[in-house]
């Protein structure tokens, strides 16, 4: 369990910037946990505080009963060894190989090399990969480069994955295979997720408990279904009203043949994890069309 207790942190320049102002969260093991809010809401920082990228003005990050707030040395190595971390940009090394990106942390802690290669060959397998070894990331697509972070994050056995905005640079077909990767990684590896992102889409489908946050502070959490259904404040209320994913573009959808209804293209997505579980079925259709399939039932839509 991760609590957050009255955490503020506050960036010095010019002027000092009150980027989180005294945040109080509990994250339980298992969690996928949404924080969800405006571009400079405060966000990365708060996530960054977890494992100590950035250090908290003051408040408290307890992680199963123990304060690591005050953690240095080898102490906040093991820390951030259990705390895997996955960005927006993916962030991998261009000069390397996939199989040598994913085996980076395991040169940190010097594991032998026919280890840390057999270990970096079975997470390529887990996130479907294996045939990439040996390519680069310049040869792969933004969906695939994420794997590979997703690989390289897992090498540790963390037991906490940070995905800040994963799948904001992705698209929507792109997006949904990527969110199911990390439910099966949460439900199957026991990963608890805290997960960043502008999209009420993704925190609606994957995440089992959201916080909303604006300007540096809590202003609603709880179960996502029942904060999406009943929202208490009025900044979760305008979030709701401008989901990012639909935006202007809207889309058509068909559960069942000849029930065709119009729908933004956040359903789409909703609807396409519903289905993340059972394969995937891309075959044979454009590129801008996301299509699922559960036994017999197809969604399938098509973003415009
Ligand atoms: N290193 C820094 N020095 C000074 N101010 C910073 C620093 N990092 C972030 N900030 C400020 O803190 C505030 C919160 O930034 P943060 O990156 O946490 O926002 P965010 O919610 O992740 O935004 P986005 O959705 O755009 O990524 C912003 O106003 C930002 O300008
Ligand atoms: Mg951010």
């Amino acid at each position: 369990m991760i609590q957050i207790e009255h955490l503020s942190k506050t960036y010095d320049g010019v002027s000092e910037h009150h980027a989180l102002t005294d945040v109080s969260l509990t994250i339980e093991d298992g969690d996928i946990f949404g924080i969800i809010g405006e571009s400079g809401a405060g966000k990365s920082t708060l996530v960054r505080c977890i494992n100590l990228l950035e250090r908290p003005t003051s408040g408290r990050i307890v992680i199963d009963g123990e304060d690591v707030t005050g953690y240095s040395g080898k102490q906040l190595l093991k820390l951030r060894s259990s705390i895997g971390m996955i960005f927006q940009d993916f962030s991998l090394f261009q000069q390397r190989t996939v199989l040598k990106n994913v085996t980076f942390p395991l040169e940190l802690r010097r594991d032998k090399k026919e280890h840390r290669e057999q270990r970096a060959l079975e997470l390529l397998e887990l996130v479907g990969l294996s045939e990439k070894a040996k390519s680069y990331p310049s040869q792969l697509s933004g969906g695939q480069q994420q794997r590979v972070a997703i690989a390289r994050a897992l090498a540790n056995n963390p037991r906490v994955m940070l995905c800040d905005e994963a799948t904001s640079a992705l698209d929507t077909r792109t997006t949904v295979s990527i969110l199911g990767l990390l439910r099966d990684i949460n439900r199957e590896l026991g990963v608890t997720m805290i997960v960043i992102t502008h999209s009420l889409a993704v925190a609606e489908k994957i995440c089992n408990k959201i916080a909303v946050i604006d300007k540096g502070r809590i202003v609603e959490t709880g179960e996502t279904a029942a904060v999406f259904s009943n929202p208490q404040s009025e900044v979760t209320r305008e979030l709701l009203g401008t989901d990012s994913l639909s935006g202007d573009c809207g889309a058509t959808a068909s559960r069942a043949p000849r029930q065709v209804r119009r729908e933004p293209a956040s359903a789409i997505l909703a609807d396409a994890l519903d289905a993340a579980s059972a394969p995937l079925v891309n075959a044979g259709c454009p590129d801008e069309v996301c299509q699922a399939t559960r036994g017999g039932e197809s969604v399938e839509g098509r973003v415009r």
